[in-house]
Parts: C-alpha cells; structure tokens; sequence
C-alpha cells in the first residue's frame, strides 16, 4: 500500500553495505533521506550516488541521514561502489540497502510495475524525526535526480516545522517567505511584530525567520 505524507514510514531490518540494519533504530529521531535506484552498474544511477556522496556534508549540516537501495546484493553494491569513486571522484559516504527479495521496495511502492516489474523506479523519501513521511518523489529511470533540490525541500520542511510559515514557489535558503494561511492577522502580529507585506490579505510576505 502507497504510503501517505503523514504516515509513520514502516520499520524494516536490511542488509546493507554497512552491515545489517534496523531502519528506525538506524535512523534514531534523525531526519532521513530514503532513496531507491533501478539497478547496480548503471550510467545514470552511478552519477547520482557520485553526487548524493559530494553533498554529504549537506545533509550532515541539517542533521539528515541519507541511505540508498537498490534490488542488488551487498556484494555487487560494494564492487560498483569501486566504479562510483573511480569515475565520480567521491567515495559513497552512506549505506546501501541490498533488497534482493524486494521486502523493502514492495513495503515503500518503490516498484512501479508498468514501468519495470522487477526494478525499483527513483524514490525520495523524506522522514521527519517522529518518522513521519513529509516528501515522497517518484522519478522514472532515464531521469536523475536532482539533489539540491532535496535538499532545497528539506530546508523548506525543517523551516516551516519551527515558524508558522510556508515557502513560495522556487524559494530557496534566506529568501522572503510567507506567513501560513492558518494564521489570523491577529495571531501573525504577536509572532512577526515587525509585521508584514500584504499583497493580498491571503498573500503576507515576511522576511526568513532566523535562530
Ligand atoms: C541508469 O541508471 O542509467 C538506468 C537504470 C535503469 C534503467 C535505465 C537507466
């Protein structure tokens, strides 16, 4: 069954590159990054672990742990994992989940049968720490991914999670955001006394809130 933005994701224990896993206690209240890719030894799945592995030290700046999964076993993640340094220049930094028997890819939907029956399609999943879903993102396999744009998303969920905000369309890092539909102009005084940019009574524009 799909799993919902909301849901408490499933806990599953896994094989990985880094040793056997459980995926809660893995996680441990952290915000996580699940993503999945069709297959080992691919061109386009190669150049996107290279680029997960340089941004790293991104996600480790927000606090997110990152783990990839693909139907291959331990084995051949570990001798691709060669390839990927050797052509991307970054050896991968996370762990790999081995799903040879598709328990975790049929457990998140990450196999689309009409796309491919046996390898799992380019999932995203965003957890919170209380293991809520808060992103899904479905990418089909010709098509790569574009990391900093999750991280772009992330920055957005872990700022709207403290301020009663919401980030506009093509928002990024420091720019001008808006205040939440939810919040009555009363209630918006008292959180934003230096107040706000009306452009429509449903339109308030407030600069980023900080700290
Ligand atoms: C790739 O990573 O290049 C790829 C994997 C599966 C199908 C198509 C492309």
């Amino acid at each position: 069954m799909a799993i919902r933005l909301g849901d408490v994701v499933p806990d599953f224990t896994a094989e990985t590159t880094q040793g056997t896993i459980n995926f809660h206690d893995w996680k441990n209240d952290s915000w996580a990054v699940l993503f999945s890719h069709p297959r080992d030894f691919t061109p386009v799945c190669t150049t996107e672990l290279g680029a997960v592995a340089k941004l790293k030290g991104d996600f480790d700046a927000r606090g997110v742990k990152v783990i990839g999964l693909s139907v291959d076993p331990v084995d051949s993640h570990l001798e691709w994992e060669k390839d990927i340094e050797e052509t991307q220049g970054e050896a991968v930094n996370f762990p790999m989940i081995a799903d040879p028997d598709r328990d975790v890819a049929n457990l998140y939907d990450m196999i689309h049968p009409n796309a491919n029956d046996t390898q799992t399609v380019r999932s995203v999943f965003v957890i919170a720490p209380d293991n809520t879903l808060k992103l899904n993102i479905t990418y089909p396999a010709s098509t790569g991914r574009n990391f900093d744009e999750i991280l772009r998303v992330i920055d957005s969920l872990q700022l709207t999670a403290k301020y009663s905000v919401a980030t506009p369309a093509n928002w990024t890092n420091g720019g001008e955001v808006i205040i939440g539909a939810a919040v009555t102009d009363e209630q918006a005084k008292e959180k934003f006394p230096e107040g706000w940019r009306a452009v429509k009574p449903y339109l308030r524009w407030v600069p980023q809130p900080k700290g």
